[in-house]
């Protein structure tokens, strides 16, 4: 490797970063994030296979990427037969699996009613439920299938999706402006679910570090999605960058720990969130 950061800065790189002959699976890979983390594997030289429930999210990207190295499935993450029949048609395409980016989550259910998003004293046990489904059930179940793959063959990396409310609790100061009669809160079960993927982080971290899988976690800040302007002033008051993350800028990341740049790696969590987490 030092031969060749002195010829070809470019090839060092390549070397460290690149996913050349990898495989990955971006679950979640219509939605805002996913889209980003296919496009940026893609780059790095992966086959990418794009799983989402919803492969017509209107924010998908997918159908704009033209590339022989992309397989989108609908898979649906809290089915295990589902996430198994997607692992056989990514084997048959690509006939391995090094990478896998569980991405896939929601927030308040698409139609959330108010009663969904109000005070914690009401909040309805099928919320949390459904929440729990997707955000931990479905993790758990793409690690038990697509990470006891890697587990079984070849090694990999696994990136789990956190946020900064998996590890401190949401400002409600921030969403109370919405209404007055029917005050919005952030649901509870999303930081309850995002605090669990930190511990499946390294349950799983110390479970397959002899099978050469790595497994880390992204804690991520708010990112910009047409919000309102008071909201995204409420917000971008409490980082000290001043400001929302643009959606592009946790690919460098992802990258990261996907990529043998972050080989020594595992079990841990990196934070990303324009400092709000540090005052
Ligand atoms: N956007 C943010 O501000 C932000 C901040 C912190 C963390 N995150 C995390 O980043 C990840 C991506 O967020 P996003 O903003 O891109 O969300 P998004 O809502 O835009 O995309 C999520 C995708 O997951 C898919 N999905 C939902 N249930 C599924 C299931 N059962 N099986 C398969 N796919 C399913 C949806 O169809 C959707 O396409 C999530 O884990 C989220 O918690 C986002």
């Amino acid at each position: 490797m030092s031969d060749s950061i002195v010829s070809d800065p470019s090839s060092f790189l390549v070397e460290l970063f690149g996913l050349n002959n990898r495989v990955a699976i971006v679950t979640g890979a219509a939605g805002q994030l996913g889209g980003e983390y296919v496009r940026t594997l893609l780059s790095a030289g992966a086959c990418v296979a794009a799983f989402d429930v919803n492969l017509d999210n209107p924010k998908s990207i997918l159908s704009k990427i033209n590339s022989k190295r992309l397989l989108t499935l609908e898979v649906d993450i809290t089915d295990k037969k589902s996430v198994q029949r997607g692992l056989e048609e990514v084997l048959s395409h690509f006939g391995t699996l090094n990478i896998l980016i569980n991405n896939a989550a929601i927030d308040a259910p698409p139609n959330a009613t108010d009663q969904e998003t109000g005070p914690f004293e009401t909040y309805p046990e099928r919320s949390w439920q459904i929440m729990m489904d997707v955000n931990l059930k479905g993790m758990f179940i793409c690690c038990q299938i697509l990470g006891g793959y890697m587990a079984s063959k070849c090694g990999g990396s696994i990136i789990n999706i956190s946020s900064i409310y998996g590890v401190l609790s949401p400002d409600q100061r921030i969403y109370a402006y919405r209404s007055i009669e029917k005050p919005f809160f952030k649901p509870v079960a999303y930081s309850v679910s995002k605090a669990g993927v930190l511990g499946l982080t390294k349950y799983l971290a110390t479970y397959w570090a002899s099978k050469n899988v790595r497994v880390n976690a992204l804690i991520l800040g708010g990112v910009f999605n047409n919000q309102d302007e008071i909201f995204i002033k409420n917000y971008s008051n409490k980082v000290p960058l001043g400001r929302m993350a643009w959606q592009y800028e946790y690919n460098g990341a992802i990258l990261f720990l996907a990529s043998d740049a972050s080989s020594y790696m595992t079990g841990s969590a990196l934070v990303i969130d324009g400092g709000y987490s540090a005052w």
